[in-house]
Formats: C-alpha cells, sequence, structure tokens
C-alpha cells in the first residue's frame, strides 16, 4: 500500500484556493492555515489541514524544525532560459541611451542572440537550461516555461526545441517548451515575412507534434517583428493542429491582445503599452494577462498597468521573462514583490500571480494550489508571517523546495 507522508507543522500555510481566477484579491480573501500540515502520497496532495488532525492519518512524519510558511511550488509561465551568450552590451548601450528598438536595428538585440545561440552546440544548451532551472527551483519555481525564438530556421529551431525536452528529463523542474520561431524576421532570411511563417508552420509544426516538443505557439506581435495581420494566418494554422497560442502583445505598441483574444491565446503576456482599450479587451475575455516585470526592470520602462487590469476584472499572472535581452535578472519573488509596490498589489494578488492564476497561463490544472489531488509542488520560507515574503523583496529566499513530493532543496 502506498504510504501517506506528513509534512509540518508549518506555522502557516498559504493554499491558494477557493480563489477566483478573475479580478482583484483583497488579502480578507486569503485562506490560512496556522500550524498546518500536507499529508501526501507519492506525488500528489492527499490533505491539506491542521497537522494535529491530520497526524493519525499519516503512516510516515517528516517534522519540520522552526518557523516555516508553506505556499504552492512558483509557476515561472514565461523565461527564455535557452540561450547562449550575453548581451551586456546591449545593456550598458541602454543604459547610455540607445533604445531597445535603436540597438535591435543596429544589429544587436535577439539577432545577437540568435547568432551566439546558432554557434552552442545543442548539448551547451541543454547544460545552460538545466543550469538556469535549478537557480529558479531554489528560488521556489517548481515548473518553469522555456521559449525557444533563438535558432529561427527549422534546424535551429528544433535544437533548442530538443535541447529544452533533453534538459527537462533531466531536471527536476517540469519545464513547459513554447515555440518562438515567431520572435522576428531572420535577418539571413531573404524572403517574406509571411514566407518564414509559412515555412515555419509547414516544416516545423508537424515534427512538433511527431517529437512531442512543444505543444504551444508563441509570436511577438510588434513593430519591429511581425504584424497582427501576418500572424493571422500563422496562428489560425497552429490552432487547427491542435497548439494552444500565446502572444508577445502591447510591448511597446499595441495589437497583440487583440490577436490573442481572436484567436483565443491562453495568454497575452507583456502588456506595458496596452491602454484602456487593450485592458477591457482582456478583462472580457478569457486570456490571461501576464505582466512581465523583469522586462520593465531591465530595459527601465513602465509596468505592465497590473492594477488597472486586475480592476477592470482581468486574470493576472505574473513571470520572470528571463532572458539574455530585456530581462537579465530572472528572479521570479524580487520581480514580483517590486511589481506589487509599484503597481500596488495585494499579497493575495501578487502570491496568485505567480501560483493558482500562473498555473492557468499554463493551461495546467495539476498544480498551483495546495489541495487533494494536486501535485505535492511547494516551497517553505523561514518566517511564520507570509507577509514577510514580499516584504522581503525576494530576499528572504526559501529554505525548503518539494517537487512532486521529494525535497529537493
Ligand atoms: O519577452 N520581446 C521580445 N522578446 C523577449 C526579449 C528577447 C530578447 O531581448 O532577447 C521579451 O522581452
Ligand atoms: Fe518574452
Amino acid at each position: 500500500m502506498d504510504k501517506k507522508v506528513l509534512i509540518g507543522p508549518f506555522s502557516q500555510v498559504v493554499p491558494m484556493t477557493k480563489l477566483p481566477l478573475k479580478g482583484a484579491l483583497p488579502d480578507e480573501q486569503l485562506m490560512l492555515i496556522e500550524d498546518g500540515g500536507i499529508l501526501m502520497v507519492n506525488n500528489k496532495i492527499a490533505e491539506v489541514g491542521s497537522f494535529v488532525s491530520l497526524k493519525p492519518k499519516a503512516d510516515i512524519i517528516e517534522f519540520i524544525e522552526g518557523s516555516a510558511v508553506c505556499l504552492p511550488g512558483f509557476i515561472d509561465a514565461h523565461t527564455h532560459i535557452c540561450f547562449a551568450g550575453s548581451r551586456a552590451a546591449d545593456y550598458a548601450l541602454r543604459n547610455a541611451g540607445k533604445t531597445y528598438l535603436e540597438i535591435a536595428n543596429a544589429g544587436g538585440g535577439i539577432w545577437d542572440t540568435v547568432t551566439q545561440t546558432r554557434k552552442a552546440s545543442e548539448k551547451i544548451l541543454i547544460d545552460r537550461v538545466r543550469d538556469h532551472s535549478i537557480h529558479h527551483l531554489k528560488n521556489g519555481s517548481t515548473t518553469l516555461e522555456v521559449k525557444s525564438g533563438y535558432g529561427l530556421s527549422v534546424d535551429e529551431e528544433l535544437k533548442m526545441l530538443r535541447a529544452i525536452k533533453a534538459a527537462n528529463q533531466q531536471s527536476k523542474v517540469d519545464l513547459i517548451a513554447t515555440c518562438l520561431a515567431a520572435h522576428m524576421k531572420p535577418k539571413d532570411w531573404s524572403g517574406s515575412s509571411e514566407a518564414y511563417l509559412d515555412l515555419i508552420s509547414e516544416s516545423l509544426f508537424p515534427i512538433l507534434k511527431s517529437e512531442r516538443l512543444a505543444n504551444r505557439i508563441d509570436a511577438f506581435i510588434e513593430q519591429s517583428a511581425f504584424s497582427p495581420k501576418m500572424i493571422a494566418s500563422y496562428f489560425k494554422k497552429a490552432k487547427a493542429m491542435g497548439f494552444d497560442i500565446t502572444v508577445h502583445a502591447d510591448q511597446f505598441s499595441t495589437g497583440g491582445s487583440q490577436v490573442a483574444v481572436d484567436f483565443g491565446a491562453i495568454s497575452a503576456d507583456h502588456l506595458e503599452a496596452s491602454t484602456e482599450k487593450e485592458i477591457a479587451l482582456l478583462s472580457q475575455s478569457n486570456v490571461i494577462a501576464t505582466a512581465l516585470p523583469g522586462a520593465s526592470i531591465g530595459l527601465g520602462c513602465d509596468f505592465t498597468p497590473a492594477r488597472k487590469l486586475l480592476d477592470a476584472g482581468a486574470a493576472l499572472c505574473i513571470a520572470s521573462d528571463h532572458n539574455p535581452g530585456s530581462a537579465p535578472m530572472g528572479d521570479l519573488l524580487v520581480q514580483a514583490s517590486i511589481l506589487g509596490t509599484f503597481e500596488k498589489l495585494t499579497n493575495t494578488e501578487v502570491l496568485a500571480g505567480i501560483t493558482c492564476r500562473a498555473a492557468k497561463a499554463l493551461n495546467l490544472n495539476d498544480r498551483g494550489s495546495l489541495e487533494k489531488g494536486m501535485l505535492a509542488d511547494f516551497v517553505t520560507f523561514p518566517t511564520n508571517d507570509y507577509r514577510e515574503i514580499t516584504y522581503h523583496q525576494g530576499q528572504l529566499k526559501p529554505h525548503g523546495v518539494w517537487k512532486n513530493g521529494t525535497k529537493v532543496f
């Protein structure tokens, strides 16, 4: 018979249950279990409740010494951690006054990372992704989305996505791959943008299915990348093949949110340039609005209007966008906490953005909250008050991380 393992007592368990997917979340809605415990069987949660009441049901008890607040493992729903090289030169140029788009037009930006990533072997990329994911896992993220998009040819995108798949098999973290072959028109492609997108949908999409490399298609909709019109037929083909859609939307100019809503995307990410019109569109849809404060901090630009999105009724996810260009920091908790201070988000809104609501941004129903049937993915912090976590703005680090019921840190 499978053994029931009880972990605890925790000063507080913050289960992130019974919260609506959309809209503002006052802290009064946050349920806390004082002196709580988690009962697990294999990799799943069997019950969450008071430690004392769960004790008689346990075959094994793993005691937690001292103060500990327990939360669901964080879900970072937007990263680009499969890359080679550094863009420290771009960062210096930006801080000296050049814009992201000026640097991109001068041959830096995404294309610089494409050049570096194409030179790297699949083995090097596997190692890089695995190293980044260990770092994120130590900081509490038990699920990470990882995009391709620095290959920009059928073969190079395949190399990236195979590296992500291999890194996933070697990692304790769950890596959810997304194909971002539509990151920009490759500079060495002499045909039209439409012809490039046709090549990708015709030659790459079927291999994504046959090798099970990715179930999600992303596109960067921006003046410097692809227009809504160009992406429409690309997304149509992706949808017809059963892929989930996600969009880099409204980062510098609007247009992406409308496409996300029109195509029933799972999420629209960035949204720094979204106006009242896009906020209304997103909040009246089922598209998850993903804020990427790491990109605002990395570029020194406005934050996504997270408060307005929530007040309008949108579902807000918060992700790190960890990438070598716009978001080199790669620390989800630091960034989510800072977004909270600038956008006036409650603790519940910040924590939901990196747990239960983030799960929905990846279309995952088996994680993001601590309750019966969910994966036993959780993280503990050395405090007896959950509010200390955002208060320390990411500097209070987890002292325990469990993935699929196993303590990994
Ligand atoms: O999400 N905006 C486009 N893509 C990435 C940046 C990629 C890069 O600069 O390398 C982003 O910010
Ligand atoms: Fe991104």
